[in-house]
């Protein structure tokens, strides 16, 4: 048998967010992120199971907060979530719940709890992108301001050539054996912040499919109150969220 899983590294703090719980645990429409990350994930046609990377300090929380939600799945065996301890950097919680899938999954995904409002159109397409054959799929979309080149004193080194840029997002899709051989060749200091990151340092090639505005990250206050328009949006549209 193959499965497809999803790793949701969601064990960040949410520095730029501002003081508070931890990002992932925030609420949106009255529902932390995370849950409604793993709402889309799990829903997801491609999706056979979800694992969870929670702040270290809370796995019980994060365990009885999408038990609540009806998303829970200690034993993956169907489309809910499992729950493992994240580490100090991103890197570290991917790595972590690699370590936790099951034998008979031959494709992973990776997506950030900090991008609530995925489309599940968006996880099925990198999913498929997988499946038909690319070794590392990321989505990414254009790139709006000109994006220049800087030195330590903030000096201008060069401008990009910004129609060859993309903006990466994520959920990114991996072979599992790619992905699990780019974790055991990376350096554990450098904290890599995406995952195809890591297969390009080891040579391999990383395919991009279009991206989707909606799978934005929140990162900074601002991006909360996007992420409220579009899901109040949602909601009026009638879509569940
Ligand atoms: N993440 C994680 N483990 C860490 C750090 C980050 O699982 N040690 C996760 C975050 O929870 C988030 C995703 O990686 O879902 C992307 O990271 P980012 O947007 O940087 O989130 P935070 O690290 O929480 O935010 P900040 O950098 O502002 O503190
Ligand atoms: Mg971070």
């Amino acid at each position: 048998m193959s499965r497809t899983a999803v790793i949701v590294p969601a064990a960040g703090r949410g520095e730029r967010l501002g003081p508070g719980a931890p990002k992932a645990l925030r609420v949106l429409g009255g529902v932390p992120m995370l849950v409604h990350a793993v709402r889309a994930l799990a829903g997801a046609r491609s999706v056979d199971l979800v694992v969870v990377a929670a702040p270290e300090d809370g796995v019980a929380d994060v365990v009885a907060l999408l038990g609540e939600h009806g998303l829970l799945d200690p034993d993956g065996t169907r489309a809910g979530a499992s729950v493992v301890a994240g580490g100090e950097t991103r890197q570290d919680s991917v790595a972590r719940a690699l370590h936790a899938l099951p034998d008979d999954v031959d494709v992973v995904l990776v997506h950030d709890a900090a991008r609530p409002l995925v489309p599940t159109s968006l996880v099925d397409s990198v999913a498929a992108a997988v499946r038909a054959g690319a070794e590392a799929v990321v989505p990414g979309l254009a790139v709006a301001d000109t994006i220049k080149a800087v030195d330590d004193h903030g000096t201008v080194t060069g401008t990009l050539d910004r129609s060859r840029l993309r903006a990466i997002q994520t959920p990114q899709g991996f072979r599992r054996t790619t992905l699990s051989a780019a974790h055991a060749a990376a350096d554990p200091g450098a904290a890599a912040t995406d995952d195809a990151g890591l297969v390009e340092a080891l040579g391999g090639t990383v395919l991009v499919v279009p991206g989707d505005e909606e799978a934005f990250k929140v990162t900074r206050p601002l991006d909360l109150l996007l992420a409220e328009a579009v899901l109040a949006r949602r909601r009026a549209a009638g879509v569940v969220g």
